[in-house]
């Protein structure tokens, strides 16, 4: 039976090649000191810092530069973006990246005027913010996270060897993101792979749990299917707009809260490729591909129906004269062709982890109860081995 729940999106959407010219609609509605938020140069590269500082400028604003945010953020980056955020009393934080910028941003909003540890308070004991909210804008680089139209902050505190989300309510969304899918096309290819890779997760994340006959799962099967399609055309051609268009759009549906309504929803395989992501700093869609197989192998016969209808609907398997076991295992088979297919780490050997920090990364694992069977850490520990 379809749960029920509430459902509300505060981001507006800005989307295409020219999306970038409703900057100008936006900022008249916020102050006159703008925090730019960006991460280790690429914008500058590719010249969209100059045609957003000119915009910025147009309108009048003071321009607050907070460069250097480092994929998988620091909890020491947040620290200095709070102090800056404070000293020059910003009025928007504008992030201009992938999800990295996205959710630091957002990691800075709800501790700027907030008395207590922003680590402690949003990422120790998960407690929602009673501070006033500093607004945050989005310009997406890089397709993935889904972080521009979600309430998602991850921080990643190195010195307790933990990488923590924080999935705040939705006055914590940005306010508006400009998605441009052009934008995208200077991403290295196994960012961008890693970015497609970390979208079909997020869909199987919220797929592989519950069995009801739910319109989420539907939708999900859709996403999939559209991404799988659109991948394979970006890999040959990364310049493909028509492709790289639906990949951005996908990456957004696939974590803006709409596919999780009214049904139960896993999220392990995110759990499991943080805490390695801790211990590696890896790029976390690559986290994620490295450990999902022998995750998925191990609860498949405890959620065999949606193996199976997965192998069925979104891998087009046949099961004429099959067990649902054979089914099921050769829509993982198709899942992992693919994979290789969009060059996606297979292991997490090829990340940098070790043999020495599986039982860290295995105490790092935070056990969620959605799927479809709660590991208990032995499992974890067999799982994390399996993917090395
Ligand atoms: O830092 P710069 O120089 O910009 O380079 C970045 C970075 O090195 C580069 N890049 C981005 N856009 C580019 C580009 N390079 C060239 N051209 C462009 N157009 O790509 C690298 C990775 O960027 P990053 O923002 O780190 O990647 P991603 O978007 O995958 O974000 C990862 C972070 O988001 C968190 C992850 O844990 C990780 O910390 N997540 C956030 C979620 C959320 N808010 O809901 C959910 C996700 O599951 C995820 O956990
Ligand atoms: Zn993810």
């Amino acid at each position: 039976m379809l749960g029920n729940f509430s459902y509300k999106n505060a981001t507006k959407l800005y989307f295409g090649d020219d999306s970038l010219k409703y900057l100008n609609d936006e900022l008249p509605k916020y102050g006159k000191n703008v925090q730019l938020i960006y991460g280790g140069g690429s914008i500058k590269k590719n010249g969209i810092y100059d045609e957003v500082v000119k915009i910025l400028k147009d309108n009048g604003k003071n321009v607050i530069e907070d460069g250097g945010v480092m994929p998988n953020p620091t909890v020491e980056k947040l620290y200095e973006g709070i102090r800056i955020a404070r000293e020059n009393e910003v009025d928007l934080l504008l992030a201009v990246g992938g999800g990295s910028c996205c959710d630091y941003a957002k990691a800075v909003s709800v501790s700027v005027n907030c008395d207590e540890d922003p680590w402690d308070k949003y990422y120790l004991r998960f407690e929602e913010p009673t501070c006033e909210i500093v607004p945050v804008g989005c310009i997406l680089t890089m397709a993935g996270t889904g972080s521009e139209m979600n309430a998602g902050a991850v921080i990643t505190n190195h010195e307790q060897k933990l990488k923590i989300g924080h999935v705040f309510g939705e006055d914590v969304m940005p306010k508006f993101s400009i998605l441009n899918p052009v934008f995208t096309m200077s991403l290295p290819l196994r960012q961008m792979s890693a970015g497609i890779y970390d979208i079909f997760n997020h869909i199987c994340e919220q797929y592989f749990s519950g069995e009801d006959d739910n319109t989420s799962d539907y939708i999900a099967e859709a996403l999939m299917k559209s991404l799988i399609h659109s991948s394979l055309i970006a890999i040959e051609d990364p310049k493909d707009y028509e492709a790289r268009s639906n990949i951005m759009w996908t990456a957004t549906w696939a974590l803006n809260t709409l596919i999780s309504r009214g049904k139960s929803t896993d999220w392990m395989v995110h759990m499991l490729g943080q805490a390695a992501g801790a211990y590696t700093d890896a790029t976390h869609g690559m986290t994620l591909s490295a450990v999902s197989l022998p995750y998925y192998r191990y609860i498949m016969p405890y959620g065999l129906a949606k193996f199976v209808r997965f192998a069925e609907n979104v891998w087009d398997i046949c099961s004429e004269g099959k067990t649902d076991e054979q089914v099921a295992e050769e829509g993982l088979i198709a899942m992992e062709d693919w994979m290789k297919k969009i060059g996606v780490a297979m292991n997490l050997t090829e990340l940098g982890a070790t043999e020495g920090m599986i039982d860290g990364i295995t105490d790092a694992t935070l056990i969620l109860e959605g799927g479809y069977k709660v590991l208990n850490k032995d499992e974890v520990r067999q799982i994390l081995k399996q993917s090395l």
